[in-house]
């Protein structure tokens, strides 16, 4: 095992013994990372939960626990970015998102970190209360241009305008958020968990996670194919129907494979379930049955969690427990991917908490 893959296994808790049978990472590793997650982060029994259901085996995987800018999902994917960023020497990124993006808060937050400097393009009307959500990326020192409610292909084409007007200028920017380069953090999380897993009285079986725009999706299942599928992956879309998903997923679980080299099987192999039940009005919008759920992980354990991701992600984990899918005898652990600033932001949406 060479000097990245005992890093990376170091990271993830395994020992030299455990070493002997990891896959070969080499290929990932290879990458340049700017090291910004402190792993592995915590596998968080949810004994409150366990208690009120009367069932063992129900944990918490905590990415939203990370030391810089309030942490999440987001910055495993930066540790990659960041560093193609500073391998290409460059000296401002650019990233676009909405007012509330958690991409975007991260971004500039490690951006600082990494000495560059960092343009944020906000697809928001430029308003009082976007410019409020978007305080803390001036706080972390980001440029902040609101360019008005416009959809993914218009802000990518801005992003990409406003990079080319720097390189004009004499700057080097990088543009963050290529989708497959951004998956191989959680490529790497899905052997953390594992190392964790194997650690528990009883191995995880089940993970549920946010199902998005991909990136965070697709790596987890590659990483799990990698291993020989230790765990079925629940995804619980907050965002598309699941034609557009599964596309989404199986594009970039593609290009990892082209990426890395690593021919681990298609998709179609994967223990993978999609669950649509929580998506309601679509992103951002709360259903009842998210709220229940932030209130419910409020008061069982003590642990935030936010209308747009998180609380339909617990929403459906909580199903998936109390319908049966998930047994009483199979352990479950579902991803808290951060995101948690945004709740400050959502105190109107609350309809029985005021
Ligand atoms: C808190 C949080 N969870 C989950 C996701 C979804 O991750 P992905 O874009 O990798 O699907 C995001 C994306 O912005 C996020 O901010």
């Amino acid at each position: 095992m060479g000097r990245h893959a005992e890093r990376a296994a170091a990271q993830a808790g395994a020992s030299e013994d455990d070493c002997e049978t990891m896959p070969d990472l080499s290929n990932i590793l290879r990458e340049p990372r700017y090291d910004l997650v402190k792993a592995p982060t915590p596998l968080q029994r949810l004994t409150g939960f366990e208690r009120k259901l009367g069932r063992p085996g129900l944990y918490m995987k905590r990415d939203d626990l990370m030391e810089i800018g309030l942490g999440g999902n987001k910055l495993r994917s930066l540790e990659f970015w960041l560093g193609a960023a500073l391998r290409e020497r460059a000296d401002i990124v650019l990233v676009a998102g909405g007012a509330t993006s958690n991409l975007c808060r991260l971004t500039a937050a490690a951006a600082s970190m990494a000495g560059l400097d960092c343009l944020i393009i906000h697809n928001a009307e430029d308003t009082p209360a976007n410019r409020e959500r978007s305080f803390l990326n001036r706080l972390f020192g980001a440029e902040t241009r609101f360019i008005g409610p416009v959809g993914e292909d218009e802000r990518g084409a801005a992003t990409k305008a406003a990079a080319e007007e720097l390189s004009r200028q004499g700057r080097a920017p990088y543009i963050v958020g290529d989708a497959v380069l951004g998956a191989l953090g959680y490529v790497l999380a899905a052997f953390e968990l594992q190392e964790q897993s194997r650690r528990e009285p009883a191995p995880l079986r089940h993970v549920v996670l946010a199902g998005s725009m991909g990136p965070t999706e697709a790596g987890f299942i590659f990483g799990n194919a990698m291993l020989g599928h230790p765990f079925q992956v629940h995804l619980v879309s907050v965002e598309y129907g699941q034609a557009e998903l599964e596309a989404r997923i199986s594009r970039i679980y593609d290009g990892l494979g082209e990426r890395t080299g690593l021919a681990i099987g298609g998709l179609d192999h994967a223990p993978l379930h999609y669950h649509m039940a929580h998506l309601g009005g679509g992103w951002g919008v709360p259903t009842p049955e998210s709220e229940a759920a932030i209130v419910a992980f409020a008061r069982t354990e003590g642990i935030l969690i936010e209308h747009v991701y998180t609380a339909k992600t617990c929403a459906g984990f909580l199903d998936l427990v109390a319908n049966g899918t998930v047994p009483p005898d199979e352990p479950a652990c579902v991803l808290h991917t951060g995101g948690t600033a945004s709740l400050f932001a959502q105190r109107e949406q609350f309809r029985t908490v005021s």
